[in-house]
């Protein structure tokens, strides 16, 4: 196998002191006190990046994975060696994890681009860490196989079953409405986690996986495996041997990443029901292959795509269940008709022949036919309007349709202290038909663009039995999440959208039928108040100063500027 191999290897990217053969002399000499032997060290090299993390629950398999890939990348011929990234877990950082996908992103390319290997195998899974990864290994230029954790599976518990994290939003509710009590909400907090892997449900980690796999980073199957399962050491063991494959093959993966990859992804993303954070980070990867995303073009396609899974946060099921009713093949099955057939994963073959010939095994209950889905149309819709000239989305398939053409007075709070200060308080002059209105949460705000879109029903109207509002920011919400809410306005309030602009008592008018989002007060009310709105000062120093300086709108992936393929 090796001798068919061109071997780079620890030859690769040597450092440069005026004399190349003394830095590898040297390379190899530090490499041999690990205990390689001079054949090992000749083989070509599979960089494993490695996102184990004592922080990051989702991430708890990262080391048998790890293992795995090295056997498989060991029995090709190949030198495994796994190096350490930033890992992010979405509970786990502050201001949100969202804040740092781009420093995750920037990391690994540079650990890519800097490193001596061929090729490169990327451990992911959680929310920002697979984004951020394709990201990096689009920018690195490195071929890179991408290995998802995989979805933990569903706890049955007194007749249901729950996951992550659906669930746990679910019962939050009922316990802010006081229909669960104290005990028993301590006793869930045991039971909505109960494995290893990802959310459970078709969340933004489970999202992302698909779409992966639809680009071609990773066979289709390995989507959906469920992170406890044997299946998936197997498929780590074949990324392992894909990626020496790759050696002799080697694909950028900016190659994946093509006009009709994008349009397959967005696609997927709108059968799948799947996260609007997807629209976020699926602009982020193509603005790195220097494509745009455009979410017009993502509202047609929502015309035309029916959602075919029936998983929560909208449906029934769980990842499990998507996986063991024929996961990703199957649904690619009922979506050929629409898709770009000749688009080509890391082994060169192309998306007509990965989908195989219809035969597979469908559990309709989660998958269901083209001719019969869950929905006629697509879960996204994109608005715009005096509120958000530049777009923002809703995601009609969680959303309440009896909410779809309000207009109604709003209630504004200013950020997410001033949100967390008054949402509760009992004399908030708030009514189930007010719009709730949070800005200063987007990219280039403090909080980071975290996943506060889903504003909590304020406490006297849960527990009056009030289950949705229309809610609007210029944040994200979870993909596990569900209710009437406007994400992503654009420009955000931090730059001075108009979304600055909007007090308390304005009123506001969605119509996703028109597909508008507007601000009705007048112009010269809203000149006057652009005079008096003033930017919030720039951070000191630090990754934060970056973010503030670099950051773009969601629109455009809220990538960093000067990471994107262009820019200037
Ligand atoms: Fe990691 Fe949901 S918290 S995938």
């Amino acid at each position: 196998m090796t001798d068919t191999i061109k071997p780079h290897g620890l030859a690769n990217r040597t450092s440069n002191y005026g004399d190349r053969a003394f830095a590898l002399y040297l390379r190899k000499t530090f490499a041999k006190s690990m205990g390689y032997s001079h054949a090992m060290l000749d083989k070509p090299v599979v960089g494993i990046a490695d996102t184990g993390s004592d922080f990051n629950n989702c991430h708890r398999t990262a080391p048998e994975l790890v293992e795995a890939v090295k056997r498989g990348v060991l029995a090709a011929g190949g030198l495994p060696l796994a190096f350490p990234t930033v890992s992010l877990c979405e509970p786990s950082l502050t201001p949100c994890s969202m804040h740092f996908r781009n420093l995750m992103a920037l990391d690994t390319e540079a650990m890519l681009a800097a490193q001596p290997m061929d090729v490169a195998v990327l451990v992911g899974g959680c929310d920002k860490t697979v984004p951020a990864q394709l990201m990096a290994a689009i920018s690195a230029g490195v071929p890179s196989v991408m290995l998802v954790t995989g979805p933990m599976l569903a706890q049955p518990f007194e007749g249901e079953r729950l996951s992550a994290c659906t669930d746990c939003r679910r019962f939050w509710a009922r316990y802010r409405a006081g229909e669960v009590t104290e005990e028993r909400i301590g006793q869930l907090e045991g039971k909505l986690a109960t494995t290893a892997g990802t959310c459970g449900v078709m969340g933004t980690a489970s999202t992302m996986a698909c779409i992966a796999a639809t680009l071609g980073f990773m066979p289709l199957e390995a989507a959906s495996i469920p992170a406890v399962h044997a299946d998936r050491l197997r498929i780590a063991e074949e990324a392992g041997a894909q990626a020496v494959r790759l050696i002799t093959r080697p694909v950028a993966p900016q190659a994946l990443m093509t006009p009709e990859s994008l349009e397959n992804a967005m696609r997927v993303l709108l059968a799948l029901g799947g996260s609007t954070n997807a629209v976020v980070h699926l602009a982020a990867i193509a603005g790195r292959a220097g494509l745009a995303f455009d979410l017009d073009r993502l509202d047609a396609l929502s015309e035309e795509t029916p959602v075919l899974v029936d998983l929560k946060p909208t449906g029934e099921g769980y990842m499990e269940d998507f996986h063991a009713a024929g996961g990703m093949r199957a649904l690619l099955w009922e979506l050929r008709g629409l898709l770009h057939l000749d688009t080509q994963d890391l082994d060169g073959i192309p998306l007509r022949d990965r989908i195989g010939d219809g035969t597979h095994y469908v559990d309709r209950r989660y998958i269901k036919a083209f001719d019969a889905p869950v929905s006629p149309v697509g879960g996204l819709v994109t608005l715009r309007g005096s509120l958000a000239p530049d777009g923002a989305i809703l995601k009609r398939s969680a959303a309440t349709p009896a909410l779809f053409e309000t207009e109604a007075r709003c209630m504004v709070f200013d950020g997410l202290e001033d949100l967390a200060r008054r949402i509760d308080d009992p004399e908030l002059d708030v009514t189930p038909q007010d719009i709730l209105v949070l800005k200063n949460a987007g990219p280039r705000s403090p909080a980071g663009m975290p996943e506060a879109g889903y504003l909590p029903i304020p406490k006297k109207l849960a527990r009056q039995g009030v289950k949705d509002m229309v809610r609007m920011s210029d944040c994200r919400m979870s993909g596990t999440a569900f209710g009437t809410v406007v994400l992503h306005i654009a420009p955000e309030a931090a730059v001075g959208g108009p979304l600055a602009l909007a007090r308390t008592g304005d009123r506001i008018r969605l119509s996703v039928k028109e597909r508008r989002l507007d601000l009705l007060v007048d112009a010269a009310e809203l000149a006057q108040r652009r005079a008096e709105w003033a930017a919030a000062p720039a951070p000191a120093r630090g990754w934060d100063r970056l973010v503030h300086d670099q950051v773009m709108q969601a629109p455009e992936g809220a990538d960093l500027r000067f990471l994107r393929a262009s820019w200037g």
